[in-house]
This record gives structure tokens, C-alpha cells and sequence, in this order.
């Protein structure tokens, strides 16, 4: 190839000499080939463009492909040197991405000897399997995710015994994986959402056999055996295990703990039991634990607290049966998820000083009892506060002095009583209060009115009374809902004016007075409004019939817990529309 190129810049000098005169555009086409810019070659120019006949491609993504230099057209990469195409990125982005491509990928890629890079991901390819994939022999990287191939994995894939990199997840042909065991350079294996059911027995063994497995990506695949036992351990340097949403009964392996460079563990949503033990102290890198949607069950053993973690982990214990005392965790986690499970006892004073870097505690739904820590306040980085369905009692505390960053605080369904603290002024990402189903009482504090970026306020179901202060400043609140307190006073026009996102009003079971004001008419977002159970009086205002969305019943009345819907029909209202609000709550 060498020879025939530089043969062709020798004919092309002696051209210049013998005629004198050349096309600027020539010289130029000459020089490049001279210049490591080798061009592409024709046979393989020739496969791709066989490639392109056999695609359909509806956004016109391959109209670069025309002209002599293939390796200018766009998803194709070659090596500088040799000039053979070495890269081949027809990827696409997303299911029901609009340039994705059609049709079937011709065996003419095959002249394509040096590829070494193939990415078909998320495209409407579908037909047998292709097996002549398995003899590009040279591929490191090979990306067939999300194509509807169809019947059995091609076992020559097995021959591919360079590829570090394989995503065949969400396909939807059938996978024999022993052709995997031989590839013993893969680095990154992602097969989620492939049924493997039929690969359960044997699925371990086969991934053991490949030494240089960093990342291991098994979510949804069926496999219901995750053996307690291996004879030995191969694939050491795994960093990444996910086994997310399979169908695991057993309880956590002990050679998992031999895997001591894991940094990310995913074993959610299975059915695991037992306990959480010390070994895991041995997984020295971890970052992110996500045991969620399981079955384990037992106290987290103090020791838990010692465990290393890498900065900024992640820890998620959703849904599970955890029981004992609230466990503090290591000072380097951000995010912990403790929601529903079997926690008791009082939130520990400590939580502020043990784990200073937490941006999201969500605890939520436990047995939690006892009063809300003042010295929460000392975790000053906190963003969400989720402690909503516990057994929490006694005042809320001003802890969130320190906590400039907050975004939402959830403390509904708890036994909260006294009223709520004052001071809302320094919190500008503050978009979610949920006091509701608790006992407090008193009035909304003005400086609530500051936050303006509330997107829900939630007050219902508590002792709250007095006039509602001026929230004209939340422009973006979403969820107005102060229903089931003893709030007075007129409802207030400001209202209408000025919360145009407002989907949920409710200030049902009041004691507001006056009337209905027009304004509320230009709420057009609303989807639910309940002003049932108040001494309110005079007309419902026409211009009511004209809130789109509230002509529609919508399920949302049922999640909110709505029994009934309230029927309007007025007589001035043209074509006797009627539109929906709700009448009382299940309790
Ligand atoms: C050729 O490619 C190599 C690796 O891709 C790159 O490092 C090098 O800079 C390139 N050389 C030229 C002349 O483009
Ligand atoms: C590849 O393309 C050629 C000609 O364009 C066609 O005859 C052949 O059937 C195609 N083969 C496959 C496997 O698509
Ligand atoms: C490729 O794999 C097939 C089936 O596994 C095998 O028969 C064939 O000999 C292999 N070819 C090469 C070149 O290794
Ligand atoms: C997975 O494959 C098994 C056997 O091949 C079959 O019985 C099962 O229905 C499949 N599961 C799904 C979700 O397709
Ligand atoms: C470990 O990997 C090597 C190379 O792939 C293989 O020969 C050996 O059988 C594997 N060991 C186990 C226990 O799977
Ligand atoms: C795990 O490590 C322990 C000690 O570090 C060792 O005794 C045991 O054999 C290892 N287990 C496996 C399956 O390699
Ligand atoms: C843990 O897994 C669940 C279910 O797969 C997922 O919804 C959740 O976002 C994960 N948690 C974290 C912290 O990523
Ligand atoms: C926190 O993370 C840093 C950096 O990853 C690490 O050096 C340190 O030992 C960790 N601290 C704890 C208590 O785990
Ligand atoms: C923790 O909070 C308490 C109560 O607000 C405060 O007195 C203490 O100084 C704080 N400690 C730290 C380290 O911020
Ligand atoms: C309130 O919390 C209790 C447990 O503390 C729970 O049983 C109940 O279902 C929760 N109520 C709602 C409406 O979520
Ligand atoms: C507060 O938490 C409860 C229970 O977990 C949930 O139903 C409610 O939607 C949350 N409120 C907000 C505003 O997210
Ligand atoms: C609302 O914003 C205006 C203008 O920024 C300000 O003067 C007023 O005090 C704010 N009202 C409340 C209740 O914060």
C-alpha cells in the first residue's frame, strides 16, 4: 500500500513536468498523500459503501458518505499511517432515537480487516445475528446494544480474543455464554437485560474466567443463583459489580468479599436476606453500596461505622427490613438511604458530627422516635431531609440556621407539635416543605413567603390557624395544599395572580370566608382545586368553566385521596360544563 501511493505521487510529479499545467485542486490532492493524510483504500471504501446501500437511514446521517477520502466520512476512523479504517461509530443515541438506523448491516465490513472499534448501539438493526461479526478479528471495542437481533448468540464471538470492551445489552437474541469464557482480555462486559435464564447454573464460572474484568454489568438478566461458593477467584481487578434486578434469594457470598477493589456494588432489587456484616469492611475502595429492594434483615453492627469509604460514597438500604438503632456511617458519605425499614430508637445526636458530608439522608418511613436533633444543624451541606412516616414527636428545631443548601424538607406523618420556626430568609434553593399529618399549630411564619423558589408547601393535616401571609413572591409553587387546619380570612386574590404554575389547591376543611376571587381564573395549570368544608359564600365565579384541565378527571384526584369528585354545573355556564373538584378526603 505504501509502495502503490507513493507510486502514484511519482506518476503525479511526472505529470506536472510532462504537461506544465495542473488543477490547483490536484497538487493539493497529491501533497495530502504524501503528507501522513494517507487517504482511504479503495477496497475498503468500496466495502463501506455496500455497508450504506444496505441501510436505511432516514435523517441522512451518512450524506458525508460520498467522494474518494473514506476516512473524512462522518463515523469512520482510520490509522494515520496505514490509512485502513480502524473505526466504525454508527451508534445512536436512545430507544426511538430519530436517526437511528434501519436495514442490516451487510457482511461487506468484512474487508474492513484492521476495525477495531464498532459501535451499532440503539439502532433498528434486527434479523439473524450476524455472525461474521466474529471474524473482525482485530475488535477491542464492541458495542451491539440495544439491537433486535434475534436467535442465538454466534459462538465465534468466542474468537475475538482481543476485545477489552462488549455491550450487548438489551437484546433481545438468545445467549449462550460460554463463548464469552474465552475472551480473556475483557475489561468491560455489559450484558443487562439479556435472558439468562438459561445460563443460571454456570453464569459464575463463565465470568471467573476472565482475569482482566474491571466492570461487570448483569441488571435484569433472570439469573436466580448467585453460588456461595467459588473454588477460587480470577476476575480480582473488578471495580464495578452490578447484578441489579435479578431474581437472588441467597444471602450475600463470601468470595464477594475477597473482591477487595470493588468500588461500586449494585445488588438491588433481588430478593437477598440476612444480615449486613463486618466483611464488608474488607471492600476497602467502595463508593457505592446499593442494596435496596431486598430482604436483609438483622441490626448494622457498629463496626459499619468504621468501614472505609471512598469521598462522595453513596449508600442505599431502601426497602428492606433493617432493624435497631439509626446507623451512622462513614464521615465521607453523601448520599444515604435508609427509607423504609425497621429502624427505632431516636435519630443518634452525633449524625451532624459523624457524617459532616451528607447532601441526602433520606430516613423516612421507619419507626424513628424521639425528638428531631438540634445538632442535624451541624450537617451544613445538606440538600434533602427526608424523615417523613416515623414516630418523631416534639418541636422542630431551628437546625437549619447552617444549612444554606437545602432543597426540600420532608417531615409529614410524624407527631410534631408547636409551631414552626421562623427565619426562611437565607435558603435560595429551598423548593419543598412537607409538614403535613403532623400536630403543629400557629401561623405561617412571614419569612416563609421569602422562598422563592417554593414548588410545594404542604401544611395539611395539622393545628395551623390565623391568616395565610402573603406568598406572592413563590411564583413557582405547584402544590398549594393547607387543607385540614384552622386557617382564616379571605381567600387570597394574590393567588391567582401570581402562581401561574399552581396544579393542586387545596385549602379544603378551614374556616375561610368571602368569596370565590375571579382571579383564580388564570390559574390555566390547575388540575385540582378543593376549597370543600369552609364558610365560603357567594357565586362560583363563570370563568371557573374555563380552567382546561380541570374538565377532566384525572387520576390524581385518587393518589391525593380524593373519595368523591365535586360536580359544578352552572347554569350560566355555556354548553352546562362541568368540572371536577374534590369533595372530601379518605382519612
Ligand atoms: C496519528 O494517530 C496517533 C494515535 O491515534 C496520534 O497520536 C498521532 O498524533 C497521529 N498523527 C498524526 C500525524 O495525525
Ligand atoms: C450485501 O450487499 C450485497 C450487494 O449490495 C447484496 O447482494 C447482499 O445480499 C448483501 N448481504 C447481506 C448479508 O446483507
Ligand atoms: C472461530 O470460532 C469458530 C466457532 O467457535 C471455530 O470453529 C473457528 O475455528 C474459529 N476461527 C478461528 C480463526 O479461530
Ligand atoms: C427467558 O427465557 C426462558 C427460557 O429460555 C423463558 O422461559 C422465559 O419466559 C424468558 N423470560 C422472559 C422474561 O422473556
Ligand atoms: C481463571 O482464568 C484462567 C484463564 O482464563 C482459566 O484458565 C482458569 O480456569 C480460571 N480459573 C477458574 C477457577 O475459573
Ligand atoms: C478469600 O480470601 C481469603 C483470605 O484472604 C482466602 O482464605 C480465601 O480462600 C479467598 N476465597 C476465595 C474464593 O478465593
Ligand atoms: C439503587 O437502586 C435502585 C433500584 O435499582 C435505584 O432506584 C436507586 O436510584 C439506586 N440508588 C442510588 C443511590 O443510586
Ligand atoms: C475518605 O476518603 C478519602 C479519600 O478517598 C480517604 O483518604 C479517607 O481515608 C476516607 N476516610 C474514611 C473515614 O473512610
Ligand atoms: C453542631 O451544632 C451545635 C448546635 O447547633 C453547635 O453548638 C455546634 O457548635 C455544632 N458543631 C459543629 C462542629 O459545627
Ligand atoms: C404514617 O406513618 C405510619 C408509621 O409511622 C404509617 O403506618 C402510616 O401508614 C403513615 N401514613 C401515611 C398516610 O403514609
Ligand atoms: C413527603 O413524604 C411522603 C411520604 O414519604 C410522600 O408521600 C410525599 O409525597 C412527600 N412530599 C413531597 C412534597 O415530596
Ligand atoms: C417579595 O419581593 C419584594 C421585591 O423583591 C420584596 O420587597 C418583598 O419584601 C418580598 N415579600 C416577602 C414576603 O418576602
Amino acid at each position: 500500500m505504501g509502495h502503490s501511493s507513493a507510486s502514484a505521487s511519482i506518476y503525479l510529479v511526472s505529470l506536472i513536468i510532462l504537461l506544465g499545467i495542473l488543477s490547483l485542486e490536484t497538487i493539493k490532492l497529491g501533497f495530502c498523500s504524501d503528507d501522513h493524510n494517507v487517504g482511504c483504500i479503495d477496497i475498503e471504501r468500496k466495502g463501506l459503501l455496500k455497508l450504506k446501500q444496505g441501510l436505511k437511514d432516514p435523517s441522512r446521517r451518512l450524506s458525508s458518505w460520498v467522494g474518494e477520502d473514506c476516512c473524512k466520512w462522518s463515523g469512520v476512523g482510520c490509522n494515520n499511517i496505514t490509512g485502513r479504517v480502524n473505526r466504525l461509530d454508527l451508534g445512536s443515541g436512545d430507544w426511538f432515537d430519530d436517526h437511528a438506523f434501519g436495514g442490516e448491516i451487510n457482511s461487506s465490513l468484512l474487508v474492513l480487516k484492521d476495525l477495531d472499534y464498532l459501535n451499532l448501539r440503539m439502532n433498528y438493526f434486527g434479523g439473524v445475528f450476524p455472525s461474521f461479526i466474529g471474524s473482525l478479528e482485530k475488535l477491542k471495542y464492541l458495542d451491539l446494544s440495544g439491537l433486535y437481533f434475534v436467535g442465538v448468540i454466534p459462538p465465534n464471538l468466542g474468537n475475538l480474543s482481543r476485545l477489552l470492551y462488549l455491550d450487548l445489552s438489551l437484546g433481545t437474541f438468545e445467549t449462550d455464554l460460554h463463548c464469552l469464557a474465552t475472551l480473556s482480555s475483557l475489561k468491560y462486559l455489559h450484558l443487562g437485560g439479556l435472558n439468562l435464564t438459561k445460563a443460571t447454573s454456570y453464569w459464575l464460572p463463565t465470568v471467573n474466567m476472565l482475569p482482566s474484568l474491571v466492570e461487570l454489568h448483569l441488571p435484569l438478566c433472570g439469573l436466580s443463583i448467585l453460588p456461595l461458593t467459588l473454588p477460587s477467584i480470577n476476575f480480582t481487578s473488578l471495580l464495578v459489580l452490578d447484578l441489579s434486578g435479578n431474581k437472588f434469594t441467597s444471602t450475600i457470598p463470601p468470595w464477594l468479599f475477597n473482591l477487595t477493589k470493588l468500588e461500586k456494588l449494585d445488588f438491588s432489587v433481588n430478593s437477598l436476606t440476612g444480615k449486613l456484616h463486618d466483611s464488608l469492611g474488607h471492600l476497602k475502595s467502595l463508593r457505592f453500596l446499593n442494596l435496596s429492594y431486598n430482604s436483609f434483615q438483622g441490626s448494622i453492627p457498629k463496626s459499619i461505622g468504621n468501614l472505609r469509604f471512598s469521598y462522595d460514597s453513596h449508600v442505599d438500604l431502601t426497602s428492606n427490613r433493617f432493624e435497631g438503632p439509626l446507623p451512622l456511617w462513614s464521615s465521607n458519605i453523601s448520599l444515604l438511604h435508609l427509607r423504609d425499614n425497621l429502624f427505632s430508637g431516636p435519630i443518634p445526636h452525633n449524625i451532624g458530627q459523624v457524617m459532616p458530608n451528607l447532601k441526602y439522608l433520606d430516613i423516612s418511613t421507619n419507626s424513628l422516635s424521639g425528638s428531631i436533633p438540634l445538632f442535624l444543624g451541624n450537617l451544613s451541606q445538606l440538600q434533602f431531609i427526608l424523615i417523613s412516616n416515623n414516630l418523631l414527636s416534639g418541636e422542630i428545631p431551628h437546625f437549619w440556621n447552617n444549612m444554606p443548601s437545602l432543597v426540600c424538607i420532608n417531615l409529614s406523618n410524624n407527631s410534631l407539635s408547636g409551631e414552626i420556626p421562623h427565619f426562611w430568609n437565607n435558603m435560595p434553593s429551598l423548593g419543598c416543605i412537607d409538614l403535613s399529618n403532623n400536630s403543629l399549630s400557629g401561623t405561617i411564619p412571614r419569612s416563609l413567603g421569602s422562598l422563592t423558589l417554593l414548588k410545594f408547601l404542604i401544611l395539611s393535616s395539622n393545628n395551623f390557624s390565623g391568616e395565610v401571609p402573603s406568598l406572592k413572591n413563590c411564583t413557582y409553587l405547584r402544590i398549594l395544599d393547607l387543607g385540614d387546619n384552622k386557617f382564616f380570612g379571605p381567600i387570597l386574590a394574590f393567588i391567582g395572580e401570581s402562581m401561574l404554575s399552581l396544579k393542586i389547591l387545596s385549602l379544603s376543611s378551614n374556616s375561610f370566608t368571602g368569596s370565590i376571587p375571579l382571579k383564580l381564573c388564570g390559574l390555566s395549570a390547575l388540575h385540582i382545586l378543593d376549597f370543600s368544608h369552609n364558610n365560603l359564600s357567594g357565586n362560583i365565579p363563570h370563568c371557573i368553566g374555563n380552567l382546561s384541565y380541570l374538565k377532566y378527571e384525572n387520576t390524581d384526584y385518587y393518589s391525593l385521596g380524593c373519595i368523591g369528585s365535586f360536580k359544578l354545573v352552572s347554569k350560566a355556564l355555556q354548553e352546562n360544563r362541568v368540572f371536577m373538584a374534590c369533595v372530601a378526603r379518605r382519612k
